[in-house]
């Protein structure tokens, strides 16, 4: 089997494509907005820099050298009677369950997208209140439908593989979205809410740091770079053979947060100039921001279409990295021609996904839940509090204790020199599996904070 490779560039696109997504633009700013800005941002930049960054390269060094899926590549690293760590490489399937929802979301976006181009803008929070929830809560046609086109969207680009398909979109998308919300954030310098934002935002109040926000910050830093679920790793089989790993990393990490910040600045900018609340959980971009981009006019208009473009871009470029582990296992694994094995795994989220969307809605809810929680919200916090970090803690464990310390330091050693290597290292052995470790027996109710 011949596995293609990426371009630098593409590369570096097609990572930071993958970890730019909605936990970026979507969610990363509800939640600062709920866990009261500054405290709960300095919390996740600090959890990005010593976790999240060291396990990226970990992931991405898996990747590099296995140049395979992800459980082939495990069972290749793994020392000899250890080839049972190639079940570790089953954490690819974590990107089919988070996509369940995941493509649920876009759904949402495409149909937003599509309803300001035919009517515009809501003009109370009441209306929006009632458009977001009528949405979510009755239009289950709309849903699956906006739902399917883009499982359809999403599996045509695997489908073209990592050269025709997401080396080339991530090329187009990713500067695209870069200059929509660049472009975004000069308008918002120029309101009085801008410098609100900055202080909602970069100075911690330490008061409403509570354990949960702590632990979300940390969980959410896995979510964003997209780590331990095997997309990185799957694409960096594709690495370009005089890459740095280091290096693509560190751009990877720095875009993925800058963006965040930027998305957090643009949004609070626009909802602090008209007074209105951070802390609306996940509504806050699909109720309170459109609301208030009415009250600029025509412009609004233009801006509100602009920045859910940029989300649809940011969600769809996160997509297809959740697809292709899977999609790239079937393939090495079970000879399945790409057609078929993009179908298949399309299929599956597609039929999970509808029922995630039917959890929401007042006809289904009851029916699609377990014990009173719907199963939107099961596959969510499933993923994102315990499939990841669980991912994440075996990528740090293999890579600090399993494989051989001269590899690693041929490779990150010669590539980050002896000083930077020394703090990775020691990350990657004790703080990120101890930090994870924590977060999860904290999850399931195991230790408390
Ligand atoms: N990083 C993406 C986001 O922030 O939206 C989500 C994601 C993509 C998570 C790919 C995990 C992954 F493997």
């Amino acid at each position: 089997m011949k596995i293609q490779r990426f371009s630098k560039i593409g590369f570096i696109m097609a990572a930071a494509g993958s970890a730019v997504g909605l936990g970026n633009i979507w969610k990363f700013p509800y939640m600062t907005g709920e866990y009261g800005g500054g405290a709960f941002v300095l919390v996740y930049l600090i959890t990005i820099a010593f976790i999240g960054f060291s396990v990226m390269v970990a992931e991405m060094l898996i990747g590099a050298l296995g140049r395979a899926d992800t459980v082939t590549s495990f069972e290749r690293l793994a020392p000899p009677g250890k080839k049972w760590w190639k079940y570790a490489g089953f954490m690819g399937f974590n990107g089919v369950i988070i996509m369940t929802f995941y493509s649920v979301v876009i759904g949402w976006i495409l149909y937003y997208l599509f309803t300001i181009v035919t009517s515009g803008l809501p003009e109370t929070t009441e209306e929006a209140k009632r458009a977001f929830n009528t949405l979510v809560g009755d239009q289950i046609a709309a849903q699956i439908f906006f739902h399917t086109v883009s499982v359809i969207i999403v599996g045509y680009i695997v489908y073209r593989g990592i050269k025709a398909g997401i080396e080339r979109i991530n090329l187009i998308l990713m500067p695209a979205l870069m200059v929509i919300l660049f472009g975004l954030l000069l308008y918002a310098m120029t309101l009085d809410g801008f410098r609100e934002a900055l202080a909602f935002m970069f100075e911690p109040k330490w008061e409403k740091l509570n354990s949960e926000a702590l632990i979300r910050a940390v969980g959410h830093s896995f979510f964003t770079l997209s780590l331990g679920m095997g997309a990185i790793l799957t694409y960096a089989a594709s690495l370009p053979k005089d890459a740095s790993i280091t290096q693509t990393a560190f751009i990877v990490t720095f875009m993925d947060t800058l963006i965040a910040l930027v998305a957090g600045l643009v949004i609070f900018s626009f909802l602090f100039q008209f007074g209105a609340e951070p802390g609306q959980g996940p509504g806050l971009v699909f109720i309170s921001l459109p609301t208030i981009l009415h009250n600029f006019g025509t412009l609004g208009v233009i801006f509100a279409l602009l920045f859910f473009l940029a989300l649809a871009f940011a969600g769809v470029t996160s997509a297809i990295s959740l697809v292709e582990p899977v999609v790239q296992y079937l393939i090495d694994r079970f000879h399945f021609t790409r057609g078929k094995a993009v179908l298949l795994i399309s299929f599956i989220y597609w039929l999970v996904g509808i029922g995630a969307l039917l959890s929401y809605t007042n006809s289904w809810g009851k029916v699609m839940s377990v014990g009173g929680k719907p199963l939107f919200d099961i596959l969510e916090y499933t993923t994102d509090s315990i499939l990841l970090p669980l991912g994440g803690f075996l990528i740090s464990v293999f890579v600090g204790y399993l494989l051989p310390k001269s590899q690693l330091f041929a490779q990150i050693g010669r590539e980050m020199g002896e000083r930077a290597y020394r703090v990775w290292y020691f990350s990657v052995r004790y703080i990120a599996p101890l930090a994870l470790l924590f977060m999860m027996l904290n999850l399931m109710g195991v230790i408390e904070l």
